[in-house]
């Protein structure tokens, strides 16, 4: 069954992927803020249990697909020091952020421009990947998943945190209120760009959570493993391994 596209404007012909990267590129600059401001600072915490759960494996080849402005990837090359580490994504301008947080910290990553669903990697050549809040915006869901088997090496895990859908009464109602009316307000008056904070709550409202989403891993080359909602179903995180 095809699943609802949500895109962030309206009233553009342009396709997903091309209205993604040019709302990030225009919010780059006030995504950090906004991230962490709009989320009263949670989403570090999630990022952090992610670094945790790496921690056991000692991952030395690490892939963090839409790095964005480089929050993950920047926790993964102070706190796991791996040989590799490479950020990934679709825009530029995030990117650029990226590259001054690592300079200032005096970190060493590699940074990628390109398409999630067709990267420049050879097959086999991560031990783990990370996505962020990124597999939400991918045009087609299943090819950036599969794409992501493709490059991950066989015993590797792929780390995927996502929002999703806390079910909890009253919680529920209070986190769908903040979502749907204080959160686009608070967007679009920091970052000037009305449509990405509506395309927000949106995107997170079609997007498949859960068990939903293991079984989309398992078709896209994957063993699932577990998934952890956190912060009561805000938002989950998803592990799965390419067998060996
Ligand atoms: C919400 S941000 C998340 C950034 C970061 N991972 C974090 O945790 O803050 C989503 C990122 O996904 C990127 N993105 C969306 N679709 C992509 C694709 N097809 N390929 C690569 N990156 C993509 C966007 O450019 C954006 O930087």
């Amino acid at each position: 069954m095809s699943r609802p596209t949500v895109k962030p404007y309206k009233d553009s012909a342009e396709g997903k992927k091309a209205q993604v990267e040019q709302m990030f590129d225009n919010i780059s600059g006030k995504y950090d803020f906004l991230n962490h401001f709009l989320s009263l600072g949670i989403d570090k915490g999630w990022r952090n249990k992610i670094i945790r759960m790496m921690r056991n494996d000692a991952p030395q080849r690490i892939l963090d697909v839409a790095t964005g402005t480089g929050d993950l990837l920047l926790l993964q090359g102070k706190k796991l020091r791996p040989q590799r580490l490479v950020g990934f994504d679709l825009s530029q301008g995030m990117l650029d952020v990226a590259r001054k947080k690592l300079d200032k910290h005096g970190l060493e990553a590699e940074l990628v421009r390109g398409d999630a669903e067709n990267m420049p990697f050879d097959d086999n050549s991560f031990d783990a990947i990370t996505v962020a809040f990124g597999v939400r915006n991918f045009e087609n869901l299943e090819k950036g998943l599969t794409e992501m088997a493709r490059v991950l090496a066989p015993g590797g895990k792929v780390y995927i945190l996502e929002f999703s859908q806390p079910q909890a009464f009253p919680f529920k109602q209070i986190y769908g209120f903040y979502s749907r009316k204080i959160l686009p307000f608070l967007g679009k008056l920091i970052s000037g760009d009305a449509s990405a904070y509506t395309y927000l709550p949106e995107s997170i409202a079609v997007f498949p959570y859960g068990d939903a989403m293991m079984r989309i891993l398992e078709k896209s080359g994957y063993k699932p493993l577990q998934y952890i909602p956190v912060t009561l179903g805000v938002a989950t995180i998803y592990v799965a391994t390419k067998e060996a």
